[in-house]
């Protein structure tokens, strides 16, 4: 479509993806096979089947079985080579990705093998596809701090390849509060910070993400809404929020496309963006979002350039390197 056209060609930052969330079906069987991993599937269409989710929890618990399959090094490598390839048609020129250590460390997968393929796919991805892109190591709110702590203490070595920290996994009941020191000794290192938060967890989250761990970037952020003072007090403070709307409907976030508060953010003076959060588990890449919301919402060109416009402001790419791409 001419929509579609427009989207995929207007350059863009992804600032809200997980990698392990980029497993496909097709390379989850392949990586099966390869490493002799049993999974609960026995056909690629029962995979997808099992997509359908009721909240957040639903798809989790799929989410960490899949990523059972991811052993090697190469595995890694493999996982985040498929997402910067497919991702280029979308017109991403800038891609900041999550990866969960916990998820892989907890089942006897070393850090360092995880982070060396994630880190060579990265390397092949700006030669390849002029793609830069930053690394976001996020830890498991699910889990203690304790295992926060221990995963950061991993990471050392690797400090100068990590732009930033992150919170996801279950937010109702781990509040961001729970990560406070974890978030301090981050920050101490050089890190940039970001969290979950708003996605199912309330208000006084998003409040706690900003006060006691001082974020520098919010990651979903839709129940701020609810507060008429956070809302604007997002807006003042220039917070980017990496929103996803894809994820937000398959998630129950949102019961309809038609009520995603993408514009409501614009137009309330919030920092908004478009991203994909977890593309093989709900139904679509980055420029599927971005049509998506826009289909659903009548986003203008002018909305959708200013959402772009924003990817790039809410990076974390030097003002030099910012500056280049607006
Ligand atoms: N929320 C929380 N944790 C996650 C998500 C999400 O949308 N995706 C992957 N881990
Ligand atoms: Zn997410």
């Amino acid at each position: 479509s001419d929509l579609g056209t427009f989207i995929a060609g207007l350059p863009k930052a992804e600032l809200h993806l997980h990698i392990e969330g980029s497993l496909e079906p097709e390379l989850m069987f392949a990586l099966a096979q390869r490493n002799g991993v049993a999974i609960p599937f026995a056909s690629i269409d029962e995979v997808r089947a099992a997509y359908s989710f009721s909240r957040l929890q639903d798809f989790l618990d799929i989410y960490y079985q899949g990523a059972n399959v991811l052993v090697t090094e190469a595995d890694f490598h493999d996982l985040a080579a498929a997402y910067f390839a497919r991702v280029a048609a979308d017109g991403v020129v800038h891609a900041e990705i999550m990866f969960d250590p916990q998820t892989h460390t907890d089942r006897g997968i070393a850090f360092d093998t995880v982070i060396r393929g994630l880190l060579s796919a990265m390397e092949e991805a700006e030669a390849e596809h002029g793609i830069t892109s930053r690394l976001i190591m996020s830890f498991l709110r699910h889990l203690d701090e304790e295992s926060a702590f221990a995963t950061l203490a991993m990471a050392e070595p690797w400090l100068d390849r990590i732009a930033a920290v992150g919170l996801d996994s279950s937010e109702l009941g781990h509040p961001p509060e729970k990560f406070a020191r974890v978030f301090a000794a981050a920050r101490a290192k050089g890190l940039r910070l970001v969290a979950h938060a708003g996605e199912e967890g309330p208000p006084a989250y998003v409040e706690q993400a900003l006060d006691l761990l001082g974020v520098d970037r919010l990651d979903h952020g839709n129940r701020s809404l609810e507060d008429p003072v956070l809302t604007a007090r997002l807006a003042r403070e220039g917070m980017t929020l990496t929103v996803c709307p894809l994820s937000n409907l398959k998630l129950c976030v949102v019961d309809d496309m038609a009520d995603h508060p993408i514009d409501r953010m614009l137009a309330e003076g919030i920092r908004a963006t478009v991203n994909s959060d977890d593309p093989a588990y709900f139904g679509g890449y980055v420029a599927d979002n971005y049509v998506a919301a826009a289909e659903a919402r009548g986003l203008s060109r002018q909305d959708l350039a200013r959402l772009a416009r924003n990817s790039f402001l809410g990076s974390f790419l030097d003002d030099a390197a910012v500056a280049a791409h607006l």
